[in-house]
C-alpha cells in the first residue's frame, strides 16, 4: 500500500483502487438498464474526474453515450451550501425527448441535483436518471434521490477525485477528509 495519510493533512476515505473497482461495477449496472441513446450530463465542476472515469467504464461495458456538461454553483468558496443554485455554464445540447443521466459528485442537501433535474425535465427530457459518486444520506433539504451511487459517504466535508475546497485538492486520486483544521 502506498496510500497517502494524515502526513499531508488528509485521510483517505476511498482509495483510487477502491474507486476504480466500484466504478467498473457501476458501469455494468448502468449498462444493464439498456437505455437507448443515452445523453450523459456531467454536473461540473466537482464531477469531472468521476464522469471521465465512469464514461470510460461505460465504454468498457459496451455503451456509447453522448456527453455534455452543465456547470452549476452552490458552494462557492465556503464549505457550507449557500442554498441557492446558479447556472454558470449551460448545456450545448438539447435534452428535448432525450434519455438523460445526470452525474454529480456529492449528494448532500439535494439542492444541486434537484435543480439540475428540474431544469432538464422542464426542457422536455424523456427520462432522467441520476448517478452520484457519494451519497451523504442525510435528511435532504429537498426530496431527491440517486438512481446510481458509487458509495455512501460519511457526513463530513470530503475532497479529492475532483472535489475541492476553494479550488484545491481536485487533483488527488482518492477521496479524503481534511484532518488538520483549515
Ligand atoms: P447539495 O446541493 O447540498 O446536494 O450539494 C451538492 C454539491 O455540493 C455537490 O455537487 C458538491 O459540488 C458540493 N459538495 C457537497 N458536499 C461536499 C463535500 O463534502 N466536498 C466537496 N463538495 C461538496
Ligand atoms: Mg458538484
Amino acid at each position: 500500500m502506498h496510500e497517502e495519510t494524515a502526513s499531508n493533512g488528509l485521510d483517505v476515505i476511498f482509495s483510487a483502487e477502491t474507486i476504480a473497482e466500484r466504478i467498473r461495477h457501476l458501469a455494468e449496472e448502468i449498462s444493464a438498464r439498456n437505455i437507448e441513446q443515452l445523453l450523459v450530463v456531467a454536473v461540473l465542476k466537482g464531477s469531472f474526474v468521476f464522469a471521465a472515469d465512469l464514461i470510460r467504464a461505460m465504454h468498457q461495458a459496451g455503451m456509447a453515450p453522448e456527453v455534455d456538461f452543465l456547470t452549476l454553483s452552490s458552494y462557492r468558496k465556503s464549505k457550507v451550501s449557500s442554498g441557492k443554485v446558479e447556472i454558470l455554464r449551460d448545456l450545448d445540447l438539447s435534452v428535448d425527448n432525450r434519455n438523460v443521466m445526470l452525474i454529480d459528485d456529492v449528494l448532500d442537501s439535494g439542492r444541486t441535483l434537484a435543480f439540475a433535474k428540474d431544469l432538464i425535465s422542464a426542457r422536455g427530457a424523456k427520462s432522467i436518471l441520476t448517478c452520484v459518486l457519494l451519497d451523504k444520506r442525510l435528511p435532504r433539504a429537498v426530496d431527491v434521490h440517486a438512481d446510481f451511487c458509487a458509495f455512501d459517504c460519511p457526513d463530513e466535508f470530503v475532497v479529492g477525485y475532483g472535489m475541492d475546497v476553494a479550488h484545491r485538492y481536485r487533483e488527488l486520486p482518492f477521496v479524503g477528509r481534511l484532518v488538520s483544521g483549515d
